[in-house]
């Protein structure tokens, strides 16, 4: 951590505070404060996250501008964005805004969310690469999850950080979130460092199954001794609304009875053929034995052919003669 990093942590450190007190203690910051309490995020949390409110006037600019700080400063620090004539504006304009910090805890950017979503303009807005924010190496509340993790909490793995936020609040205090991108290997790396159980918890939407579907594989390519687990939530929700509405008693219920990735793969599979065609069944009994053939355990091999003889009435071992060169002989 070089000098000029510490200067721009510094500057965020500082911008969480202002936005944290038009927020939580000004007339201006009053609509965004109902915003979260409707969404029912706690005063508790929103001190913890240490959230935020960036008005619709200029705030950091003139802040900054008091203070002196170093104009090649601020131009660095991702917070501003610069007009053609060269003038920094406000980055974050009307936005709930969401520190986010590095594993140390340090706040190193910002998400910034809109009150309302009938705008054209995008829901969030983060913070662009600087030389302290490469949102492909951040896992959302990394600093926060790690300790429990490492006491025997299984990672779960959320889409979004308002996932992570409503689990954190009802008591699931291991949940971390990549930033709106896919999984990427870093991240990946840093997770196995810290645990060797993950669960997927994606949105039970279909771009959220989908996300799920390139996670797993993610996973497999850097051949990690980690334990996954899928998390299905029903009727299209994401994670912070079914703990919303349904409570974190079962929240952890989808957790017991998570799925093994080869389960999640195969249901997904399904769902791309056309069951009542002959030939779709052919091809999807052709990939499913390909998903089969990569599972490790013999026995769980056998569950699944036993599965998939039982739901199309083809003969076992006829499957089995499929199955047996597929399978990788151990090195
Ligand atoms: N995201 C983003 N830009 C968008 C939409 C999403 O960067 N315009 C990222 C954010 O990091 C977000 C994640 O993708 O946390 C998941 O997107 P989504 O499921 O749409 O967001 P939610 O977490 O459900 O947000 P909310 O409940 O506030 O609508
Ligand atoms: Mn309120
Ligand atoms: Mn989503
Ligand atoms: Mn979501
Ligand atoms: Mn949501």
């Amino acid at each position: 951590e070089n000098t000029q990093q510490k200067a721009l942590i510094d500057l965020h450190e500082q911008s969480v505070k202002l936005y944290h007190h038009i927020l939580t203690n000004t007339k201006m910051g009053q609509p965004a404060l109902d915003y979260l309490h409707k969404r029912g995020v706690t005063d508790q949390t929103i001190a913890t996250y240490q959230l935020g409110y960036a008005p619709a006037q200029r705030l950091l600019k003139p802040f900054f501008d008091e203070r002196k700080v170093d104009f090649q400063l601020l131009r660095k620090s991702g917070l501003f964005s610069e007009d053609q004539d060269g003038n920094l504006r406000d980055r974050f304009v009307d936005r709930v805004m969401y520190p986010i910090r590095n594993g140390s805890g340090q706040t190193i950017a910002f998400s910034g969310r809109l009150l309302t979503t009938d705008s054209d303009m995008p829901k969030y807005l983060n913070s662009p690469e600087t030389d302290i924010f490469n949102k492909r190496k951040v896992l959302f509340n990394l600093d926060l999850a790690r300790s429990n993790i490492r006491t025997g909490e299984p990672a779960i793995l959320f889409e979004g950080f308002m996932d992570v936020i409503t689990a954190f609040q009802a008591g699931i205090k291991s949940g971390i979130a990549s930033m709106g991108t896919s999984l990427t290997e870093q991240q990946i790396y840093d997770i196995k460092r810290i645990t060797r159980e993950v669960v997927i918890s994606y949105d039970g939407d279909t771009p959220g199954q989908k996300a799920i579907k390139r996670a797993i594989d993610s996973f497999n390519e850097q051949k990690s001794n980690l334990v996954m687990k899928i998390i299905s939530i029903p009727d299209g929700m994401d994670p912070d609304e079914f703990i919303r509405k349904k409570g974190a008693d079962d929240f952890k219920q989808l957790i017991d009875h998570a799925q093994a990735p080869v389960e999640f793969e195969l249901n997904y599979l399904k769902k791309q053929y056309n069951l009542d065609s002959e030939i779709d069944q052919t091809n999807y009994i052709a990939e499913a034995l390909k998903l089969i053939s990569r599972v490790d355990s013999g026995i769980s091999r056998d569950l699944y052919l036993n599965r998939l003889a039982d739901e199309f009435s083809v003969a076992k071992q006829l499957l089995q003669q499929q199955l047996a060169p597929l399978i990788r002989q151990p090195a």
